[in-house]
């Protein structure tokens, strides 16, 4: 049995086992300046260049020969220590200047060792998990010669028509703060100058989630404020947790595209937020400013991406094809040019490159897949997974009792790594089928029922109807491929793809007690399946060990805990639909004239914190220290929360705020807070959260943070609806 309380050791662990780290390069900028002293302006270009190497991970012919002619600086997909050490060899050894060479890679959720994908680690509101995951990530991924990763990826997204859902941690800033500092913390571990330290890299600069309708790439439309108070602080909270890089992203941005927008990059991530860290296109999009309608052609394109505050040019190659001659005729200055390479050799600085270029090859076989990553991935997803609803304690499952296990996804091994899968593999991982077999004693069956896209025949449903009615409990799985969520996978509808919900119905009316298991990267409108399933469990894509998981929470091994980092609408015109919506002057209510729908209720099929546990919670006794502070105080909140059932468990407690009546609308709840607490069947513990200034305060009109006197409301529950309610005053 996989105990939770496994994590905290393995994450002890794993940070005092970390090779020691090297100490920051004395005299950084010095040195940084006597090597640009010496370098051409095509060798400047050349660091400022980024190129693609294959999906397997190896290098295209031109880059050998790019590399001692010092016009490429880094690539990104090329990976393994032999291979990345060959490269190595060739600019430490045949390139004028001997700079190190950088390999980076999108090490999502993993590199070899897949963790639950981040919607779905973001489920389990536990940053030590997700610095964890993280650092396991940043061991595997620089033992293959990879010391900068495309992640996290800290993009709010509040449409889950948007494929990319999957890659965040949800719709709130607050949660998506937190996650994205630990995640942040675990790639960089504590030096980055470790060799097993992998440069972390914000994503996407800026708002890209806000694509409009949710279709990826979409244009964006957002007003300062709601950049300021939603999409903005998941990317500082990275930043001050000391991320090195940030990706600029491809959307445009309220007419500037944002690979090209001197505001977000300059004045916000330069000037106002003091960072000196590189900034990377996404991938082409310095020449997807023609398209945008910003650059009439590629010069154009190189200057507004330079001159923006892009440094590194992803995969197009227009910087170093046009700045010499913008250079040369006096429209772009050169020291434009030595500012982007400055942030460059920083970086390579900074992680020790100079020092240590190599990898060492002896550490690759046994950092990938090792038995401590797999155990991780296995606790993690299990924490992961969200009962989303559990009538009549249909769950756990009785080991002793027979099992069909009904769906295409069950024994598909590539599903459950979801989109982003690293160097992961599809015969690394446990099947969700392979993990219950194994986790029972009692027969497991399996009927396919629908194909991977869920299109159902009379045959296969005949089947799975067959091997079902042989059981003593129907396990359905449910949901989308992994390539129906993650990039350019928009969906205009959030059903189950193809039959499924019909060939569910017909499944559950043989009347056996049946668990509806859904892996899928966003939220997916059930209809009326969400009150006719007794038992619903959203498992995301949970990772190599899915299937180990899996069966760790259905037979009661874990009790789950997770909570859900986004709302979950009813139907696909529910959408935008997020918690910490505004009131209104005419809040949904019994009358017509109020904000609402004729053909759906306003409420979501579930909220947002809402999650299920195999025990029961109550909270109860509400104290509030003062009825009334000021902004220079502290108020404290305290509730105690007892275990009512008779497992013991872990229950997430959030705490909202409310400012009642401000100069300036806000929202009806914001997240402030969370702890997770532990208790034995019939414990009480008390839970405390501290209020002060960063919770009350607010944007005033002219963008200021500012604290206003007045009444706040403040709630203690288990979700974003209800809980314990209390209110004081700001004097
Ligand atoms: C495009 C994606 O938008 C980005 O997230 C990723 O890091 C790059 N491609 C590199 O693969």
């Amino acid at each position: 049995m996989i105990s939770l309380r496994a994590l905290p050791l393995l994450l002890l662990l794993l940070v005092t086992t970390a090779l020691p780290g090297l100490a920051a390069p004395p005299d950084l900028e010095a040195r940084i300046d006597a090597l640009l002293g010496k370098m051409t302006l095509e060798e400047k270009l050349g660091q400022l260049q980024q190129l693609d190497g294959d999906a397997d991970g190896t290098y295209r012919a031109e880059h050998p020969g790019m590399i001692q002619a010092g016009t490429l600086g880094s690539t990104l997909n090329v990976r393994g220590a032999r291979r990345t050490n060959e490269l190595q060899r060739i600019a430490m050894e045949k390139s004028r200047l001997k700079i190190p060479f950088l390999f980076a890679f999108d090490v999502i959720h993993g590199y070899r060792t897949i963790f639950p994908v981040p919607l779905g680690e973001a489920s389990s509101w536990d940053p030590r998990a997700a610095e964890l995951s993280a650092r396991i990530a940043a061991c595997e991924a620089s033992a293959a010669g990879v010391r900068w990763t495309f992640a996290p990826m800290v993009d709010i997204a509040r449409d889950p028509r948007w494929g990319r859902i999957v890659e965040g941690a949800g719709e709130d800033p607050y949660l998506g703060s937190v996650l994205a500092a630990a995640r942040v913390r675990g790639f960089q571990g504590k030096d980055l100058s470790a060799p097993d330290a992998v440069a972390a890299c914000a994503k996407h600069w800026v708002a890209y989630g806000a694509a409009m309708a949710g279709r990826d790439y979409n244009s964006t439309d957002v007003s300062e404020r709601t950049l300021r108070e939603i999409y903005f602080p998941p990317f500082q909270a990275a930043l001050r947790a000391g991320c090195a890089t940030v990706m600029s992203a491809f959307n445009d941005l309220n007419g500037v595209p944002t690979s090209g927008n001197p505001w977000t990059l300059t004045d916000v991530l330069r000037r106002e937020w003091k960072w000196d860290g590189v900034v990377v296109s996404d991938y082409t999009a310095v020449a997807e400013l023609i398209p945008h309608g910003l650059a009439a052609d590629g010069a154009e394109a190189a200057a507004y991406a330079l001159l923006a505050g892009v440094d590194v040019e992803m995969v197009s190659r227009l910087m170093a094809a046009h700045i010499p001659k913008l250079v040369k005729w006096g429209l772009v200055n050169e020291p434009a040019v030595d500012e982007a390479v400055r942030r460059v050799l920083r970086l390579k600085m900074r992680l020790g490159l100079f020092e240590r270029p190599y990898t060492d090859e002896s550490r690759e076989a046994s950092m990938i897949l090792a038995k401590d990553h797999l155990t991780a991935a296995r606790v993690i997803a299990g924490r992961s997974m969200v009962l989303l609803r559990n009538e009549g304690g249909v769950l756990p499952l009785s080991p002793e009792r027979s099992v069909a296990v009904i769906g295409a996804l069950a024994d598909d091994p590539k599903a459950p790594l979801g989109s982003w899968i690293g160097d992961g593999r599809s015969e690394d991982t446990v099947t969700l089928l392979r993990g219950l077999r194994e986790g029972t004693t009692a027969r497991v069956t399996h009927a396919a029922g629908w194909d991977r896209e869920g299109q159902v025949t009379p045959a296969s449903l005949a089947q799975a109807l067959e091997v079902a009615r042989q059981a003593e409990t129907v396990v359905i799985v449910a949901g989308e491929h992994q390539d129906m969520s993650g990039e350019a996978s928009s969906r205009s509808s959030l059903d189950l793809p193809g039959d499924q919900a019909r060939a569910i119905r017909s499944l559950k009316a043989l009347g056996r007690p049946t668990v509806l298991v859904l892996m899928n990267g966003r939220p997916l409108t059930l209809g009326s399946l969400a009150d006719e399933m007794p038992a619903i469990l959203e498992i995301w894509y949970p990772g190599t060990e899915a299937g180990h998981a899996l069966a760790d929470v259905l037979f009661g091994q874990v009790n789950p805990s997770a909570k859900l980092p986004v709302t979950w609408p009813r139907n696909v015109g529910q959408i935008p639909l997020f918690y910490n919506q505004r009131n209104t002057g005419r809040p949904p209510g019994a009358e017509k004239y109020t904000s609402k729908y004729l053909d759906v209720p306003v409420t979501p099929q579930w909220p947002f914190g809402h999650g299920l546990s195999y025990t029961t919670f109550v909270l109860s006794d509400l104290r509030l220290s003062s009825a009334t502070m000021d902004e220079s105080e502290t108020l404290t909140v305290t509730a105690r929360v007892r275990n009512t059932g008779k497992r013991a468990g872990d229950e997430i407690v959030q705490l909202y705020l409310r400012d009642v009546a401000a100069s300036v609308t806000r929202p009806v709840r914001e997240l402030k807070g969370f702890q997770r607490v532990s208790l034995k069947p019939g414990e009480e513990k008390t839970v405390r959260f501290e209020i002060g200034r960063e919770q009350l305060q607010f944007l005033d009109r002219s963008l200021k943070p500012v604290v206003e006197p007045g009444q706040f409301r403040v709630w203690v529950g288990q979700s974003s609806e209800g809980g314990l309610e209390g209110s004081f005053v700001v004097d």
